[in-house]
């Protein structure tokens, strides 16, 4: 592979791992297994070890993943929800584990070890909860905060809600605490709180959640304490930062302090003296876990003495002297039942079989993704199969194998539809492609309204249109496609189910301002195949307007950035449907933006590697100020973070970000301090740019 090569997988194996820490850590919802996830993680890490060049300082290689939905906020116009809890930084950063998935590499971590502190160890074997993570401070025996994950750097403040379960002490016992420290676990939600929460949601057409982890993590950020009260949420602790103990020599010494002062950790912890008892631990709990009441996803083996933690350290995302082996995925045999093909908005016809309901890792399993017909004919599946199905961490189940020993004989092999499932349209398959596809692009309903899900995603327009919404808006055939949304008039909307004034409205202002959206997302929301953020990014940088990339051949579009032939041949077929060509008419005559405009954006520019976030308002329009900066080469970001280079408070900024800026101690600057750094609109530079940090805070 050539650094060309390198550069672009890299680049999509980041977007995939962005997309699903965020699905994972904000959403609740991630598509992928853990064992997916890790994959492709090493993938990445891999070609960053050998291409040193492509490191960037945001790569996931680099830092943990962030339950903060600002953390994924790459865009740039600011039109993101805030989780509504106050942010606060972590003393000491909360750092993942390394995972390993055998014996083999468990041994691994042991020689390595074994190699840096010669004088020999012994380990703390624990369980590894599957919930979400919590840091709690205490002081003077007294419990002052407790703040979420986050990024690992900043965490939600969640204070309230942690005082609401029922195990987590507010006041400490006996006596021997340090005046000041932190504690790290989980939040976990026991299985019977899970399932009853659960069915409470089914019974009020809320969807359930997926596994008790999600509902854990949903829970927490939930800004009503008392609901977070009555969910049965516990919680398990497991590390106390070395900094604070001054009271143990050891790990599990530090725990036995720390449970007694009535701080719940947990009774499943051993200390091993060598590989075979942990060898003995992993085995057994593979299988006891089965019988606990709340849900683990491995066991996690640290070095107990802290003088050897400290002699190994840490990399920038685990420490070097623990390591978490996941345990196999639990497996159910069930039956199908029958076969769906579902068509996504490409056209991709995708089967999924439905299942004899079959409990599994908690849940109950009804459907699983069969991926393409290839996969089917891999597995050998026959109608009315039993089959092996497997859920690790994933949310979508996966069948692994057929029982060839259950089938009935002469059982036929299920007819991968030749026709649209939807729309009656003959399937094709492109070359090179396992999937099918149905050709219908502008008629196929099911495509339509995937398209027009799509374009309405937060990521895209962002307009206030959920699944739910566009099915009724498609099927009253007021929407069909996306230009037809900025046609809906107020009384249209008025006459979908449910909906008052007060919706109609506020979905009326979400379309006016999804038409301040920057071109290159107004490029993604397009829906044209192979063309994701990124991408979108790189085409809208290179071509600037509509018209320009419309009329581009494909060799034109492969000397763009990270576009190659497959991409490029996509696009102009895209374009040279008259449909297409008339949404795109139709949407900007209705004001969606469609160039980058006529700023020349000079990315050396003196706001280079300067990421600002505004706040207030200023002499000219906020957008106006946007792409001052970008034209600068500034970066603009809604969230206030430590990586924040500063932010530029106009006339009346918003007291929160304001007071989040003094907390993380981002330097503040008004409107006539940048015209010090860039030029006015309308008149000439005077001062250089300072560096980070140079500046006083008002
Ligand atoms: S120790 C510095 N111990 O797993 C290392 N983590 O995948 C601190 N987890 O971020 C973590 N059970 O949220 C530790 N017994 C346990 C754990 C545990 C679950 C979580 C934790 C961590 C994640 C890593």
């Amino acid at each position: 592979m050539d650094i060309k090569q390198a550069e672009t997988r890299i680049r999509e194996l980041r977007e995939i791992l962005w997309e699903n820490s965020r699905l994972y850590y904000v959403e609740n919802a991630p598509l992928m297994s853990d064992y997916e996830f890790d994959q492709k993680m090493h993938e990445l890490e891999s070609l960053e070890n050998q291409f040193p060049s492509l490191i960037t300082p945001d790569s996931p290689t680099r830092k943990v993943g962030s339950d903060l939905s600002s953390a994924y906020d790459r865009s740039d116009d600011g039109a993101r929800s805030e989780s509504g809890f106050r942010k606060a930084p972590h003393r000491y950063p909360m750092l993942s584990l390394a995972n390993t998935y055998s014996l083999d590499d468990v041994q691994e971590f042991v020689s390595r070890a074994e190699k840096s502190i010669p004088e020999g160890f012994s380990y703390s074997c624990e369980l590894k909860f599957d919930g979400t993570g919590i840091s709690l401070t205490y002081r003077n025996g007294r419990l002052v905060q407790a703040l979420t994950r986050g990024d690992g750097s900043v965490g939600d403040d969640v204070t309230e809600n942690i005082r609401r379960i029922s195990n987590i002490p507010v006041e400490l016992k006996g006596s021997g605490w340090p005046a000041e420290f932190e504690i790290r676990g989980e939040i976990l939600m026991p299985w019977d709180a899970f399932t009853a929460l659960n069915r409470e949601r089914e019974d009020i057409g809320e969807a359930p959640f997926a596994n008790p982890r999600n509902a854990a993590s949903g829970s927490l950020k939930l800004l009503d304490p008392g609901e977070v009260a009555r969910r049965g949420l516990i919680c398990t602790l497991y590390h106390i930062p070395t900094q604070y103990i001054d009271f143990a020599s050891s790990h599990s010494g530090a725990l036995d302090k720390a449970a007694s002062w009535g701080l719940p950790v947990s009774d499943e912890r051993r200390v091993c003296h060598g590989i075979s008892e942990v060898e003995g631990y992993l085995r057994k709990w593979e299988t006891a876990r089965k019988d606990l009441p709340y849900a683990t996803d491995g066991a996690v083996i640290k070095i107990d003495e802290l003088s050897a933690q400290m002699e190994l350290g840490y990399t920038a995302k685990f420490p070097r002297w623990a390591v978490a082996y996941k345990f196999k995925s639990e497996e159910a045999l069930t039956q199908v039942l029958s076969i769906d093909y579902q068509v996504g908005r490409t056209g991709a016809v995708t089967p999924v079989a439905n299942l004899s309901p079959v409990p599994l890792s908690g849940t109950t399993v009804k459907r699983a993704t069969l991926n393409n017909e290839d996969q089917m004919r891999l597995l050998d599946l026959h109608e009315g199969d039993w089959v092996w199905v497997e859920k690790g961490g994933e949310i979508i189940p996966k069948i692994t194998r057929v029982e060839l020993s259950r089938r009935t004989p002469g059982a036929p092999v299920p007819e991968f539809p030749k026709v649209c499932p939807d729309c009656g349209t003959p399937l094709f398959k492109p070359e090179g492609e396992a999937r099918w596809f149905c050709p219908n692009t502008d008629g196929c309903p099911m495509q339509a309204k995937g398209r027009l899900i799509h374009f309405a995603g937060r990521k895209a327009m962002n307009i206030l249109a959920g699944d739910a919404t566009v099915e009724q808006l498609y099927n009253l055939s007021l929407v069909k496609t996306p230009a037809d949304f900025y046609d809906l008039t107020r009384s249209q909307l008025m006459t979908l189910d449910g909906w008052k004034e007060r919706s109609a409205e506020r979905f009326l202002e979400s379309l006016e301002a999804s038409k301040a959206t920057g071109f290159e997302r107004v490029l993604f929301a397009l829906g044209i195949r192979y063309v994701g953020e990124e991408t979108a990014k790189s085409l809208a940088r290179h071509f600037g307007d509509v018209d320009s990339l419309s009329e581009a051949s494909v060799e034109q579009l492969m000397e763009a950035e990270d576009i190659g032939e497959v991409i490029a041949k996509s696009i102009v077929d895209y374009f040279s449907s008259e449909g297409n060509r008339e949404q795109v008419r139709r949407l900007k005559a209705h004001g969606l933006r469609f160039s980058v405009g006529d700023v020349h954006v000079n990315a050396d520019g003196v706001l280079k590697d300067k990421v600002i976030v505004i706040s207030g308002t200023f002499s000219i329009s906020r957008d106006s100020m946007k792409t001052l900066i970008e034209s600068n080469g500034g970066k603009c970001s809604s969230s206030l973070s430590s990586k924040t280079s500063f932010l530029l408070a106009g006339a009346k900024p918003g007291p929160e970000k304001l007071r989040k800026a003094e907390t993380l101690g981002v330097a503040v600057i008004s409107e006539d301090d940048l015209y010090g750094m860039v030029p006015r609109p309308d008149g000439p530079a005077t001062a250089p740019v300072p560096e980070d940090g140079e500046l006083t805070l008002f």
